[in-house]
């Protein structure tokens, strides 16, 4: 027989079944609360909240494990690529040679999107944020697709989700195009997965792009560093847009919105810009680690601290010595990434981080990659989404699987009480 909890209140004693994971998580299962105390539970942030049981990502805060489907996440950045991971966390099991020829080969046959998305792009100024484009331009594809709304069989979740695929990393590169006045391009679907999503980012016209392998692996083990991060902020976006039955697609551009922000996605942007203006401000790493201790002052040492990590993050370990490698191969030198190791080194000294078990994030050393693959600051966050859209997909089809019901927290409601409507005249 499983444990229970006790509560009680006011003097009434009622017991609540303990949920225990596969790893031996426990949680307290207050479905029943309300209707037998008539009193909920409140925590701003989810600190304390668990929104779901899955089966696809398991992370350890306190021991910094991380793993997809149980499969350790540093076994599958040295051994696996993208597709097979992207396949894995969709679909919950290793894919075998056939099985992911025909996922590719699917996911081929929709690398096109409507001409008329063009127009959409087109219509966007070009100094528009490429996060915000992606995001609109991922629901507008439902428009162009609307078959993929009604999902009524595991068929029709496969066809949505080879689709999306397909066209997402079509729509991330354009947004890149875009800003920078290029012509937008189909890429090459002889090309593997990564490799076409650069092709598709910085093919010339009239040239064949030529693939560099180094960069190639890099970009594969960055993006699956990022392919799933349990119930974090744009993924439990994704879900509870999903719960009430919006489309895939409008599931993930609510995502990609969530990501967008610094305290998310968006700290890689963050990051670099901040190594960045440290170095023009003569690299005086001292004067910024007492900026970020100092609680008058809202300057945050962007990529570090997690909500769950209370010890290293085993991505920003895996990232930090890719980091080294990556630069040496290509042979950049990089003087932030000095800056960076620098921060790094007095935080992991000093009290303040020490005591509130700051340690960098999977953000901190990511985008000193990205620069020294060619790839400009404000895409940064975009090649999070193109690394998180597997996670998203797989969170998605598990939510509709399991047919969870649609996500609708309560609240304590502090307004006014009831009172008197007073006529504009007399106000
Ligand atoms: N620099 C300085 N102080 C910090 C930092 C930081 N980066 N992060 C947390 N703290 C302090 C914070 O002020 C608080 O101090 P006190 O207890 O004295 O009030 C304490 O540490 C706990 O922080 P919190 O904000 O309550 O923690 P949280 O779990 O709500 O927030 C976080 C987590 C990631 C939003 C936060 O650590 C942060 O803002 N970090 C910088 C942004 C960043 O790197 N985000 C990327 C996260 S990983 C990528 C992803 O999301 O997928």
């Amino acid at each position: 027989m499983s444990d229970t909890a006790t509560l009680e209140y006011k003097g009434k004693k009622i017991e609540f079944p303990v949920i225990e994971g596969t790893e031996n998580e426990l949680a307290i299962d207050i479905k029943a609360l309300r209707a037998s105390t008539g009193i909920i539970t409140l925590d701003p942030g989810y600190k304390n909240t668990g929104s779901c049981e899955s089966a696809i990502t398991y992370l350890d805060g306190e021991k910094g494990i991380l793993r997809y489907r149980g499969y350790k996440i540093e076994d599958l950045a040295e051994k696996a690529d993208f597709l097979e991971v992207a396949y894995l966390l969709i679909f919950g099991e290793l894919p075998t040679k056939a099985q992911l020829d025909k996922f590719h080969n699917d996911i081929r046959e929709h690398l096109e999107v409507d001409e008329d998305i063009k127009k959409i792009v087109d219509s966007f100024p070009r100094t528009a944020h490429p996060m915000g484009v992606l995001s609109s331009l991922t629901s507008a594809l439902t428009a162009f697709n609307p078959s993929v709304v009604n999902i009524n069989s595991e068929e029709d979740m496969y066809n949505a989700v080879v689709k999306i695929m397909g066209k997402f990393p079509i729509l991330a590169a354009w947004t890149l195009r875009r800003r920078n006045s290029k012509p937008y391009d189909y890429g090459d679907s002889e090309l593997g997965y990564v490799e076409n999503i650069l092709c598709l980012m910085f093919k010339k016209p009239n040239e064949k792009y030529k693939i560099n392998p180094k960069v190639v692996d890099a970009l594969d083990k960055l993006l699956i560093l990022h392919a799933d991060h349990e119930q974090n902020c744009s993924t439990s976006t994704v879900r509870i847009v999903g719960s009430s039955h919006a489309g895939l697609f409008a599931s993930l551009s609510a995502g990609v919105s969530a990501l967008w922000g610094p305290l998310h996605g968006g700290a890689n942007q963050a990051v670099i810009e901040m190594l960045e203006s440290i170095r023009q401000d003569g690299g005086d790493t001292a004067k910024y680690m007492k900026k970020a201790k100092d609680k008058e002052d809202p300057f945050r040492l962007m990529g570090f601290g997690h909500r769950v990590y209370k010890n290293f993050d085993p991505r920003a370990k895996i990232i930090k010595k890719s980091a080294d490698e990556v630069l040496a191969d290509l042979g950049i030198n990089d003087p932030v990434l000095t800056i960076a190791k620098s921060l790094e080194k007095q935080a992991l000294e000093d009290d303040y981080f020490v005591k509130r078990k700051l340690y960098p994030n999977v953000d901190f050393y990511s985008g000193i990659i990205y620069r020294a693959l060619g790839i400009p600051t404000e895409m940064f966050t975009v090649m999070f989404a193109l690394g998180r859209l597997p996670g998203w997909i797989a969170q998605w089809r598990e939510m509709r699987l399991k047919q969870e019901p649609i996500g609708r927290p309560r609240q304590i409601y502090v307004g006014e009480n009831q009172r008197e409507f007073v006529s504009l005249d007399k106000r």
